[in-house]
């Protein structure tokens, strides 16, 4: 595993997505957990009160009792729904309960709503001082809407953006990736393997990906998850329930993509010539 520096917080650049967990045979996901943190470092488990109504949380939770907290980074997620309501306390201790843990090491509003940014602001900020929390940050926000946030008092203090970015999602990096960069804001990429069945298909059935992923050495999934890490500045999270998977998606993930593919790549798989809304799942 490789790691990246962040406000002081060393985290691996690729660490577990957990929605829909819960859907396979819980041994055989328990079993995938605890390869990718034994065995390749993925110590960065993903999870939101939303992904199966808790459920993702409490088979996480599972795995902490059984695994160890210490090692691992826990990021959460509450619901806008819940934000708006002012119940940040209420959701933060239920997903502290479902994940048997006295903290939660990144807590993010899910994505915007109507959550009133300073209330937000002022209700995570209480969170760490009570220890429930260690940092926060938000989900799917895009550029005009982290220049609000930063417009907010104690505003600045949001840890991560996380987005949706991928080879064939490349929007963010227009001005959002850019402008989290320029301010100190973690970019931290989710469906980085496009999420759906179909839509990874178009990418792993490609020609020119399959092609260059061979020739790396790679699979047509570590290719897509060397294509997020890039740059080694933004981190990301993927989902598996299968140890199979994990291996190939890990296949020689950190050996850099050579230019001259990283130029095919983006022939085919463009980057951004204009702003246009940030994508969302
Ligand atoms: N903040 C947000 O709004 C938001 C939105 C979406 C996701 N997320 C987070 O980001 C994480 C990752 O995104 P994601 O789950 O949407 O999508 P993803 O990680 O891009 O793709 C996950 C899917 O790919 C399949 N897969 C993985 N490796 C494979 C392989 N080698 N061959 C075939 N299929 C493979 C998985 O099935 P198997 O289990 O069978 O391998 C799963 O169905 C989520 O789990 C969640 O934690 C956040």
């Amino acid at each position: 595993m490789e790691y990246l520096t962040h406000r002081g917080e060393e985290i691996p650049f690729i660490g577990f997505g957990t929605y829909r967990l819960g859907e396979n045979e819980t041994a055989a996901e328990l079993e995938t957990l605890r390869y990718g943190v034994d065995k390749l470092g993925m110590t960065l488990m993903d999870t939101a009160e939303m992904y199966g109504s808790g459920l993702s949380e409490e088979i996480l939770g599972t795995f902490i009792k059984d695994f160890g907290r210490e090692r691992l980074f826990i990021v959460d997620k509450i619901l806008p729904y819940n934000a708006e309501k002012g119940l940040y306390k209420q959701c933060c201790m239920r997903s502290l309960k479902r994940l048997g843990t006295d903290h939660i090491d990144l807590y993010l509003l899910h994505w915007r709503g109507n959550v009133k940014l300073q209330d937000m602001v002022d209700n995570m900020e209480e969170l760490v001082s009570l220890g429930l929390i260690r940092h926060w940050g938000v989900s799917n926000f895009d550029t005009h809407e982290m220049q609000a946030l930063f417009a907010c008092k104690n505003g600045q203090n949001c840890f991560c953006d996380q987005i949706l970015y991928n080879l064939s999602e490349r929007g963010a990096e227009y001005d959002l990736i850019p402008w989290c960069k320029a301010h100190d804001v973690l970019v931290m990429a989710y469906s980085p393997l496009c999420n759906s069945h179909y839509a990874r298909k178009a990418v792993t059935n490609d020609a020119l990906v399959s092609g260059i992923a061979e020739n790396e050495g790679k699979t047509p999934e570590s290719l897509m998850l060397s294509f997020v890490v890039r740059n080694r500045d933004i981190i990301t999270v993927f989902k598996t329930s299968s140890t199979a998977h994990l291996r190939g998606n890990m296949q020689n993930v950190f050996d850099p993509i050579t230019d001259e593919h990283m130029s095919l790549l983006s022939k085919k798989y463009e980057p951004p010539r204009e702003k246009y809304p940030l994508e969302k799942i």
